[in-house]
Order: structure tokens, then C-alpha cells, then sequence
């Protein structure tokens, strides 16, 4: 079993994917995490000095090689990995994809705090944070609408989770 959670940066992949992995008994990955642990670098300093571009490559990359070397895991997705390439279809094709849908203003309070940590945001202020959040979610929503599921994060739970990934 392949899990896949996808969303906006701060929708909450990383916390809710640990908890499902725990639960579940299987691997946990965080491709943001693999990748700088391959690289060596913050995903700050791959793009600075590598460019978005680059960094979509290895993203790719990595979820090929995650997913061909193991059956089973949870993984977190980068909030762009299903809107590059193919990798939407991809991950659907090979395990089950969940998109947390997270409400906009929590993802601005959310990123509010963690603005430093990404490439993207690092360089807005407040007010521009809020029209890139509007701009690129609306941009991204196609693809994060192809998952196999869709949670509302707000109601998401561990349980609840799993019961509706077992119904897939
Ligand atoms: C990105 C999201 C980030 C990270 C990179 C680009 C994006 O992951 O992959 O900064 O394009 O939305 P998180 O969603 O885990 O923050």
C-alpha cells in the first residue's frame, strides 16, 4: 500500500502523514526531507543555487525512486510534487493519492510563522503571502483535484483517515 498526501505547503502532510505511518506500521517519507538529506542542502539553498527547475527534477526523481524500491509507505509530497511533470498521474497509478484540503486562512496562519523554511514565500511580506496563497492555490487546484481522495483537513483524524484510504 502506497500513500501519497498531497496539498498546499502547510496543509499538514507532514504531521498527519507521521501519524498515519505510526498507525499503519509502514515507512514514512518526507520527500521534501529525502531530498535535502540527498543533496546535502536546505530546499532553500537547492533553489538559491540550483533553481526551481533543478529542484523539480530531483522531486521527480526521488518519488520514482521511493516508489519503485518500496510496496509500502506513507508519503508526504512537496505542495508542488503533483502539478509538475506527470507525477499526479504517476502516483495515482501507483498507490493512492489523498489531497488535504486545508481552509486558505489556516494555510496563512500556518505559513505566516513558516515563511523562512520556503523557497517560495521567503522574499513576501504579509500582505503578499495572502495574493500568492489565492494565486497559486487556484493555479494548483486542478491537480490536487485529481486525487483519489479528498480529506477536508479541519475534520481529518487518524482514524478516519484510514477508514476512508481502506474504501479507495
Ligand atoms: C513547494 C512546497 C514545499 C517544497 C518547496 C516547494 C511548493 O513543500 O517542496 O519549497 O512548490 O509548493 P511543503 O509543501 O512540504 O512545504
Amino acid at each position: 500500500m502506497r500513500i501519497y498526501l498531497i496539498g498546499f505547503m502547510g496543509s499538514g502532510k507532514s504531521h498527519w502523514g507521521r501519524l498515519l505511518s505510526h498507525k499503519l506500521t509502514l515507512p514514512f517519507f518526507d520527500l521534501d526531507t529525502q531530498i535535502t538529506e540527498q543533496e546535502n542542502k536546505s530546499i532553500v539553498e537547492i533553489f538559491e543555487e540550483k533553481g526551481e527547475e533543478y529542484f523539480r527534477m530531483l522531486e521527480k526523481e526521488t518519488l520514482y525512486i521511493l516508489t519503485e524500491s518500496h510496496e509500502s509507505f506513507v508519503m508526504a509530497c512537496g505542495g508542488g510534487t503533483p502539478c509538475y511533470f506527470n507525477n499526479i498521474d504517476y502516483m495515482n497509478q501507483m498507490g493512492t493519492s489523498v489531497w488535504l484540503n486545508t481552509r486558505l486562512d489556516v494555510l496563512f496562519n500556518r505559513l505566516l510563522k513558516e515563511k523562512e523554511s520556503r523557497p517560495l514565500l521567503k522574499n513576501l511580506s504579509d500582505a503578499q503571502l495572502k495574493q500568492f496563497i489565492l494565486k497559486k492555490f487556484s493555479e494548483r487546484r486542478i491537480y490536487y483535484e485529481q486525487a483519489d481522495l479528498v480529506i477536508e483537513e479541519s475534520e481529518a483524524s487518524v482514524d478516519s483517515l484510514i477508514q476512508h484510504i481502506m474504501h479507495v
